[in-house]
């Protein structure tokens, strides 16, 4: 085996080498802001009438997009050491100069919210994307969209995409069955450029928006079912703008939450991290598994809910029949949560998958494609996959990580992989992480010197 100090024994090439086990460690975390929240924030700053100030927002490739983006509009912004501030233009305050083409990199969310704000856009607006983005679906945005009368001419429903707003646009009626926040929120920021009351019917998924609207005094009015909810939406007249602190995100954070369960004699404090419930889907999946973990010191700000994480070593997994009512609260932790199901006790089903074949990579075939390279047996559709457990798993073997659209979650799971389950392993695409998380090897090394 090698050296405890080769455990990250190679970053050259764009690429590591991870050739160790990790033994046991006792951590306490700071995990970057949420990504989720960062770009809300971003957006809705932008349409505030003054200057928005925010902490601890996500220093990420994603968010440079949007903040790069919000500039091309005219929106100006300053980046501190520890703060950003945004001097919003107000509602109807982009400017809307010819030939504006907006780059949203390798984000889905900043790509399809920030059409919603383009409805009233007097030029054409491009928007383009990296290769991943390219491959992933927009219909999904622009057919709600199209109803509040915007012109949109795509290719084949993917980027490029062109965009032309009209002057008045009309409330619409929508019905979002997905699952997607993403729709819902291009609906739900479209809805307030608008004179009248839009209507969505949305299946259940991440309420970021809906929180921040209401904190905002907007004209929003919520009906919440069981697995849907209604959202009212009027026109808004003025933002006034907003400071906003931004918790730890619960999906990097998840890595984390993993490699602590599956690592021998180990245990994780993870402070003050973004704890909604309608994201917590992967706490709840652990806990079925039976991991020990639960929250301590729970905050509510901004309407959003805060905690520390506290998880430790699980020596006996069960395996799991995952409840499909948890898929949307967990469907950027899969990839990893799938790690888990490798080493649980008996067989795993997870089911209603289809939308992880719709992320950064193929998700789900992505997940099934680890698994195989670390010797688990598993059966994969479309949207489901059955992962065969083997609780003895220990790795010796050599494996090449490459090729997966340099998908960060692909990466940060396969680190996580090779550290709790050994193995020779040289995984591609270490830039990958800058999207949403640049910190993660910076912290792995740091449990790595606690060992
Ligand atoms: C996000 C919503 C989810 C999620 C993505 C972030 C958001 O996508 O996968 O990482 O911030 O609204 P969908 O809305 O497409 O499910």
């Amino acid at each position: 085996m090698e050296s405890h100090s080769n455990l990250i024994n190679s970053m050259i090439n764009n690429r590591v080498n991870i050739n160790h086990q990790l033994k046991s460690f006792n951590k306490v975390l700071r995990i970057e802001g949420d990504k989720s929240l960062s770009i809300r924030w971003a957006l809705l700053a932008s349409q505030a009438t003054g200057k928005s100030t925010s902490h601890n927002l996500l220093r990420s490739e994603d968010i440079k997009s949007t903040l790069n983006c919000l500039k091309k509009l005219g929106v100006r912004y300053r980046l501190l050491k520890n703060k950003c501030e945004i001097f919003g233009v107000g509602l109807n305050g982009f400017h809307f100069k010819k030939k504006i083409v907006l780059d949203a990199g390798n984000s889905g969310t900043l790509a399809r919210l920030i059409l919603g704000l383009l409805i009233k856009s007097t030029n054409t607006i491009k928007i383009t994307g990296d290769k991943s983005l390219s491959k992933r679906d927009f219909l999904r945005v622009t057919e709600p969209l199209q109803k509040f009368g915007v012109k949109f001419k795509t290719n084949k429903g993917k980027l490029p995409i062109f965009v032309k707003g009209i002057k008045n646009p009309k409330p619409i009626k929508y019905f979002e069955n997905k699952g997607s926040a993403q729709c819902k929120s291009a609906v739900m920021l479209a809805a307030i450029l608008t004179k009248g009351e839009t209507y969505i019917k949305a299946k259940k998924s991440r309420n970021h928006s809906e929180l921040l609207f209401k904190h905002l005094n907007m004209p929003i009015k919520i009906l919440t079912h069981k697995n849907y909810d209604i959202i009212k939406i009027g026109g808004a007249k003025k933002i006034s703008p907003f400071n906003y602190n931004i918790p730890s995100d619960i999906s990097s954070s998840a890595f984390f939450l993993v490699l602590t369960a599956l690592c021998p004699n180990s245990r994780l404090k993870i402070k003050n991290v973004n704890v909604n419930p309608s994201r917590i889907g992967v706490i709840r999946i652990l806990k079925m598994m039976g991991v020990k973990i639960f929250l301590k010191n729970n905050k509510i700000i901004k309407g959003e809910k805060i905690a520390d994480i506290h998880v430790k070593t699980t020596k006996y997994l069960k395996a799991i029949n995952c409840p499909q009512s948890l898929n949307s609260s967990a469907i950027d932790e899969f990839l990893v949560i799938f790690l888990l199901a490798a080493k649980a006790n008996g067989t795993s089903y997870f089911k209603g998958l289809s939308e992880l074949n719709q992320k950064e990579s193929p998700r789900l075939k992505w997940g099934s494609k680890i698994l195989e390279l670390i010797g688990i047996k598993t059966i994969t559709t479309k949207s489901s996959i059955k992962i065969f457990g083997n609780p003895n798993l220990v790795l010796d073997k050599k494996i090449i990580i490459k090729n997966f659209l340099k998908d960060h979650r692909v990466f940060m799971t396969s680190v996580i992989a090779a550290l709790a389950f050994g193995g020779k392993w040289t995984i591609h695409d270490k830039d990958s992480i800058k999207t949403s998380f640049p910190s993660f090897l910076k912290i792995i090394k740091s449990i790595k010197n606690n060992t």
